[in-house]
């Protein structure tokens, strides 16, 4: 069980009516409060908890449209991301209760200051080095509009002007990251065919292909439905189609790519996972057509060149700086 989850528990009398949990993790919580309905931004946890707990977890960038009568928002890692999810649950529940479960390590202590625009926030318990607050949302603010809420900006690129769009909680939110650039500047000579661009984030890489490849079907893959749903308006700002697919990791992209192209993840929240990247690495060839290929990007401290060898062939740097580099392997 999620300490966060263990949290709960240990005051389990609160939350035995109509809860909404959103962004809950993948445990037995929704077991625990058959009450209770999920809300899932990460298509990993929706899978999961769909298998185990049919029909009661949503997954998408909104809180579900069926009533709830109080909502738990277990903290995410993006102070804006936060912000969108509180005004969003706390316009649902006039007169009702919000609370907020995070890690200490997490800054949940901060971020529950971002519960006194809704009513006079108190803190509940603190254990398992995680801490409970609630706020009776006596000021409910109007739904917020996500689309007002993105950030724009615009790259010059070799094919042209990219307009890119991020919501909140989305990687490099506002911005082109640095390693995101070295990956962009190296897109020439990729085979003809499917290209993935295997966390597409914003959807910058996934929309740069597109336009310097016009004739190449694009998709690109996320398990954030925030990074989904701005890689859709950053396609449609600049008329661009592309297959978005929301899904959890290498194993939900489809076969017969010519080429996957990354800056793969090695952050979420807190904790540092390489998992994903990992399984990438291992799997991409189960993905790659013959003679097709991987191109990366990642940080120079990385170990990813024995790995990329070990599973998919000869791995080249083709260029180091800022501390990055851009790998290429070709399938056999
Ligand atoms: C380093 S960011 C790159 C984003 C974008 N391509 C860019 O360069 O701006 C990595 C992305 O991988 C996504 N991600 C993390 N874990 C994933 C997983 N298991 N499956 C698919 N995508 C994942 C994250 O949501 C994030 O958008």
């Amino acid at each position: 069980m999620d300490p966060r989850s263990e949290v709960l528990l240990r005051q389990a009398e609160l939350f035995s009516g109509d809860l909404l949990l959103a962004g809950l993790p993948a445990d037995d919580l929704l077991g625990q409060l058959p009450g209770a309905v999920g809300w899932s931004w990460h298509a990993g946890v929706q899978h999961s908890l769909q298998t185990r707990f049919a029909g009661r977890c949503t997954f998408g960038v909104e809180p579900p449209t069926a009533p709830f009568d109080s909502a738990v928002l277990f903290l995410p890692k993006s102070r804006e991301l936060t912000d969108f999810l509180l005004n969003a649950l706390a316009a649902r529940l006039p007169g009702r209760l919000l609370y907020l479960v995070g890690e200490k390590r997490a800054g949940v202590e901060r971020a529950a200051k971002q519960l006194t625009p809704f009513g006079e926030a108190r803190k509940l318990d603190s254990a398992r080095h995680c801490q409970l607050w609630q706020v009776k949302v006596t000021n409910s603010p109007p739904a917020p509009e996500l689309p007002t809420l993105a950030q724009r900006f615009e790259l010059s690129l070799a094919d042209g002007p990219l307009q890119i769009i991020s919501l909140p909680g989305v990687f490099s939110h506002g911005r082109l990251d640095r390693g995101t650039a070295l990956l962009l500047d190296q897109l020439d000579g990729l085979p003809a065919g499917k290209l993935l661009d295997f966390g597409c984030g914003a959807g910058i890489v996934g929309a740069s292909l597109k336009k310097r490849y016009p004739e190449s079907e694009v998709v690109m893959l996320d398990v954030d439905a925030f990074a989904v749903e701005s890689s859709r308006m950053t396609l449609a700002a600049n008329g661009l189609q592309a297959q978005v697919i929301a899904g959890d990791g290498i194993d939900a992209a489809p076969e017969d790519c010519a080429a996957i192209i990354s800056n793969p993840p090695f952050h979420q929240g807190v904790h540092t996972h390489y998992e994903a990247s990992e399984a990438l690495l291992q799997r991409a060839a189960s993905h790659i057509r013959p003679g097709g290929e991987l191109r990366l990007v990642a940080n120079a401290f990385l170990k990813y060149p024995p790995l990329i060898e070990a599973h998919l062939g000869r791995c080249e740097t083709l260029i180091t700086a800022d501390g990055f580099r851009i790998y290429r392997a070709q399938r056999a």
